[in-house]
């Protein structure tokens, strides 16, 4: 398949539009990442996605929409919770997904056999005029090869995805650089099962009620995923995975910043060839550039990676969230 480059203008839009409405998958920019957009009413272009990423179709995607009037018929009974539209109200559109009860409008494929659906307004402005040109939601995971680092830029996206689909959108770098926040709100507790750019406590201070964070993202054994029973599915598979081995130093920053000198000489030694990254505090260039990066270093040939821990708090927690999943939890202490 030719996969087609489509720059940035209203006719590329349109044409996109209707590549989506006959079944096809276009990668468009969001604030967030990349995505691969189909029809999300559509169960063929859907299993497009999943056989294009190479995704387990266990694992549901997200569907976006441009403007409220969209929302009612992916939820059960039309019905918006309350603190549901408080949420929305303030975060979207914006880089955070909502899972709330589904109706029979959205095919089982589309969430993976769940009863919930995934829904996020996104603000990225070519994502929302694609989505009103394609004139339906749209189903999009992030468009990389499953278990790769997500893109965050439009060549990153042809590095996974070139013949795989039939478009891409050539956008700006992605503002934010790392997914979306998803936060169940099917549940008595909202609980946020993948951490991102807006915090659970930002959510909490909104609805001035407790928002948590899914046990599985952290405490002792942060890194441990229940393989049987994951919240949020995508949790369970491989993540983030760039070639080159990846490491996580973790401790005081001076203390970090000898010890992967240190290992940077030994490996050398041992004729690798050694990137490092390494953020001080900056969790927003963090979330930014670390998928960007990684890649980078992959095209470099880089043999192995040693990463600077982040701070645990507000968006370092979420930065961390995937950097410890590129580094297959190989977490070491300084
Ligand atoms: O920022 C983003 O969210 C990007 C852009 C393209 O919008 N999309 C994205 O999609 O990251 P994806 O498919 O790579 O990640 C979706 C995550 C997965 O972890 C999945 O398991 C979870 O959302 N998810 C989707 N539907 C769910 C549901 N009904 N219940 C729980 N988790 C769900
Ligand atoms: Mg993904």
């Amino acid at each position: 398949m030719d996969t087609i480059k489509l720059q940035i203008t209203q006719d590329n839009i349109e044409k996109a539009g209707q590549i989506i409405r006959d079944g096809g998958l276009v990668a468009f920019p969001t604030e967030t990442v990349y995505g691969l957009g189909a029809d999300a009413t559509n169960a063929e272009a859907v299993q497009a996605i999943y056989d294009a990423k190479g995704r387990p179709s266990d694992n549901p995607m997200i569907v976006h929409i441009a403007e409220m009037g969209q929302l009612p018929e992916l939820v059960k009974d039309g019905h918006i919770p309350d603190r549901a539209e408080r949420l929305m109200d303030e975060f979207w559109p914006g880089p955070i997904t909502f899972v709330l009860p589904k109706s029979d409008k959205v095919p089982e494929i589309t969430t993976g056999g769940l009863d919930t659906v995934a829904v996020r307004m996104p603000s990225g402005e070519v994502a929302r005029r694609l989505i009103k040109a394609a004139e339906r939601p749209l189903a999009a995971p992030s468009a990389n090869l499953s278990g790769r680092p997500s893109p965050t830029t439009a060549p990153d996206v042809l590095e996974d995805m070139d013949g795989r689909i039939d478009a891409v959108m050539m956008g700006d770098t992605c503002d934010v650089g790392i997914e979306s926040t998803v936060v169940d709100l099917s549940r008595d507790v909202p609980t946020v099962l993948r951490p991102g750019y807006i915090t659970a406590e930002a959510l909490s201070e909104k609805l001035g009620s407790e928002v948590i964070y899914d046990s599985s993202l952290y405490g002792s054994d942060a890194m441990e995923v229940d393989v049987d029973q994951p919240k949020s599915p995508g949790m369970k598979y491989r993540h983030y995975s760039p070639h080159a081995e990846v490491k996580v130093i973790q401790g005081d920053s001076e203390v970090v910043s000898a010890k992967i000198i240190g290992m940077k000489a030994i490996a050398e030694s041992e004729g690798k060839r050694v990137g490092i990254i390494d953020y001080g505090s900056d969790n927003v260039k963090a979330a930014h550039d670390f998928f960007a990066e990684l890649r980078e270093l992959d095209r470099k040939g880089t043999d192995l990676i040693l990463v600077a821990a982040l701070s645990n708090e507000g968006l370092g927690f979420s930065v961390m969230n995937r950097i410890v999943r590129a580094a297959g939890y190989d977490i070491i202490k300084a």
